[in-house]
């Protein structure tokens, strides 16, 4: 298959609607990573998502929407849920909540479970899409499972060329890490699955606090754990000194010297700036001639506790699981 690239504008958005209503996979942007989506109720479209990526089918999607009234349509919504929405759609925060019963959602998008995962992304192209075809659209990251999630179009097709339809290129992604991820499926219950885009701390001034998993509990998302958004070199963090062999991300201006490479996520210390390359810098000193990656400390607190995770993750040498 031949993967068509188009600028997403108006003609490029309509056919990208029309490939997706077709059962066809567009790849679109959205504020914080690409995505690649296919029509949610349509089980061989979600099932194709799998395939393209080579994602385990236990591994759930997030339903993505235009409005949350279709999200409402295949979720239960509670209290909790809807002062989140309120707050923060469009935005980078997914819920996960019951699936309601009989809305015609692939079951394949949960995975078996029997929540769902929404989100109400607020790129102006992917609320365009979704408001065009009218359906939720599934979309995991746009990237072979495993692999480091796309900020650009390029990222997409290197991954995904000749996989899937269509990508809908729209430049560099705004936030940079995925939707933080919020567990509201008990009634009793906030658990931050995933941090991303949306600081905890906000979600904590609307709801209270976000629990992680208990020791001992099952893992509720698969994709959640273990090695993942892997560079296929070494990766060492935290670290103060760096060999002459090693490409280096920094960040602010306190740079270890003597690194074959120095990329730096943020010359300035803003770790807003930082979430907008961590995946892109990680490509690119992949691609470096550099035997292994050393990444300085990156502070905790806002959006670093999204780029520590993923970089945690990217560093650890389990097989990938998603
Ligand atoms: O920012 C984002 O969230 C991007 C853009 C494209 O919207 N999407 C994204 O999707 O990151 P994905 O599939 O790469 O990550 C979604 C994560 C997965 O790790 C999955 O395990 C978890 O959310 N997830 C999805 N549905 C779930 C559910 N019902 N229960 C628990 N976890 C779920
Ligand atoms: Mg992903």
């Amino acid at each position: 298959m031949k993967t068509e690239v188009l600028k997403a504008d108006a003609a490029g958005i309509a056919r990208a609607a029309e490939v997706l209503r077709a059962g066809g996979l567009v790849a679109f942007p959205t504020e914080t990573v690409y995505g690649l989506g296919g029509v949610a109720t349509r089980d061989e479209a979600v099932e194709r998502i799998f395939t393209a990526k080579g994602r385990p089918s236990r591994n759930p999607l997030i339903a993505h929407v235009g409005a949350p009234e279709v999200a409402r349509r295949i979720a239960v919504f509670d209290e909790r849920a809807e002062r989140l929405v309120a707050r923060f759609w469009p935005g980078p925060l997914t819920i996960v909540l019951p699936r309601r019963p009989g809305s015609g959602l692939s079951p394949r998008v949960s995975a078996g479970l029997p929540t769902v995962a929404v989100r109400m992304p607020a790129h102006p192209v992917a609320l365009a899409l979704l408001r065009a075809v009218d359906e939720p659209v599934a979309a995991p990251s746009a990237n072979r499972s495993g692999r480091t999630s796309p900020t650009t179009a390029e990222h997409v097709l290197a991954d995904l060329a000749g996989r899937i339809e269509l990508v809908l290129d729209a430049g560099p992604c705004e936030v940079g890490v995925e939707s933080t991820v919020v567990d509201l499926s008990e009634p009793d219950r906030a658990l931050l699955l995933r941090p991303g885009g949306l600081p905890r701390a906000e979600i904590e001034a609307v709801i209270g606090p976000l629990e992680g998993r208990r020791p001992g509990e099952p893992v509720r998302s698969p994709g959640l754990v273990g090695r993942h958004y892997a560079p296929s070199k070494p990766v060492r963090l935290d670290v103060r000194e760096v060999a002459p062999d090693e490409g280096l991300l920094a960040f602010g201006e306190d740079v270890p010297p003597g690194a074959k490479v120095t990329l730096n996520l943020s010359p300035a210390g803003d770790l807003a700036e930082a979430a907008r390359s961590p995946f892109a810098m990680l490509r690119e000193l992949d691609r470096a001639d550099v035997r292994a990656i050393a990444v300085v400390p990156i502070p905790g607190e806002g959006l670093g506790e999204a780029i520590r995770d993923r970089l945690r993750r990217a560093a650890m040498e389990a097989p990938a699981d998603a």
